[in-house]
């Protein structure tokens, strides 16, 4: 895509990313793509916001050039240090190296660190103000979302809010980068997705940092990734609260691991009971199938969770320690859940189980389910009332 026209005299130079297999070398996008939105408001001054990951650019400041010609660029406005969005820095340097770079004081600190850059800064406290000519910035600090050094541009005179990863998502754009254009239920599980990875960890913050906005008049929300969103910015503004909030909906996600079928008939099981329990959607993941970015983004989603597992070798199966790894991390204390799993000879399923318990402080709907090898009908009976307390907890 070229250079793109948002309003007067803002510009879209952001990229699509096709490349990169793993974001954050862990969470796959191979099969969607992921674009690095960045700007430019060609103005009496000129100002960039953000940069694009370095491996793309060349495109970028081939579409900076198409907008602004031959003039200068006056002011890098960096909202975030994170690499996707600034480690074009040097290339954009190497064009414009009298452009002066505006951050906070966390910003700097990580840029000289990266990048060696400390010179030609411009530092800016939370409401500060940049004048351009016509338009005039203000700049608002939404620390931990996702960094430290986080913060948000607004646009006072076009009512536009350059908000960084707040409002972005997995999934790149094609063939228009604007809400209007776009099948929005298509972005609804990447949106999620990448909120649940990126930035559930830090659903408190953002939820101040969303507070925090709600406070200005918002007609255009322009993130470093997803779309850009022109026609319904109150779409995504609704669906990041609902997600910051951690409401979920009617439902239960069974994540759950098997070496040899065991587990996965407990898990089968299960989800037969919760169907005619009528708990709503029951989705069924297999942790060394499925990637755990899309079971964490059905999570987020769903009230009732469900993990299972075999033991090996006196501790849990390792896919699942993985999972509960990262759940230790984001927390899914808006939720109800329940274990069950699984022994040869002796456990170890349970002891991860109940130390994740302790960690999280979970809000367990029963005792975990152990069963030795095949589940045998009295196994069954047990998932089913294991079932049905799950039904309960979450109707
Ligand atoms: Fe898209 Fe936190 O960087």
């Amino acid at each position: 895509m070229n250079a793109v026209n948002i309003k007067d005299e803002i510009f879209w130079v952001g990229v699509n990313d096709y490349q990169t297999i793993l974001f954050e070398g862990m969470w796959p996008i191979d099969q969607e793509g992921v674009s690095y939105n960045a700007y430019v408001i060609n103005d009496e001054k000129v100002a960039i916001i953000d940069t694009v990951k370095s491996i793309k650019a060349d495109e970028y400041i081939e579409k900076i050039k198409s907008i602004i010609g031959d003039k200068m660029v006056d002011y890098l406005i960096v909202n975030h240090m994170e690499p996707d969005h600034s480690s074009g820095i040097t290339e954009l340097l190497a064009e414009y190296p009298d452009m002066q770079i505006v951050g906070n004081k966390k910003t700097f600190p990580i840029m000289n660190n990266f990048y060696k850059i400390c010179e030609n800064l411009h530092e800016v406290c939370d409401g500060d103000t940049l004048c351009l000519g016509k338009h005039t910035l203000q700049f608002f600090m939404t620390p931990m979302v996702h960094w430290p050094e986080s913060m948000v541009t607004y646009d006072i005179t076009d009512k536009v809010l350059f908000s960084m990863d707040v409002f972005g998502s997995f999934k790149a754009p094609v063939g228009s980068i604007f809400d209007g254009d776009n099948d929005l239920a298509a972005f609804e599980e990447p949106t999620r997705r990448y909120y649940a990875c990126i930035v559930g960890k830090v659903a408190g913050q953002a939820l101040k940092a969303l507070n925090k906005l709600g406070g200005i008049e918002i007609e255009t929300i322009c993130p470093s990734h997803g779309l850009i969103w022109r026609d319904n910015p109150k779409h995504i503004l609704d669906m990041y609260v609902k997600m910051s909030a951690k409401e979920t909906d009617p439902g239960v996600v069974i994540a759950y691991g098997s070496m040899y079928g065991c587990t996965q008939k407990a898990a089968e099981a299960l989800a037969i009971a919760l169907k005619s329990e009528g708990v709503g959607e029951v989705k069924l993941y297999d942790v060394a199938k499925t990637d755990i970015s899309f079971i964490i983004s059905d999570i987020w989603k769903y009230k009732g969770l469900f993990l299972g597992a075999p033991s090996y070798y006196g501790q849990i199966f390792p896919k699942m320690a993985n999972l509960l790894y990262k759940l230790s991390e984001i927390r899914v204390d808006n939720h109800k859940v329940g274990f069950f799993g699984n022994y040869s000879w002796s456990g170890g399923a349970d002891k991860n189980f109940n130390a994740f318990i302790e960690c999280t402080k979970a809000d367990t709907i029963d005792e975990i389910l152990m069963i030795q090898g095949t589940p045998d009908e009295a196994d069954v009976i047990k998932l089913k009332a294991l079932a049905k307390k799950m039904a309960e907890a979450i109707n």
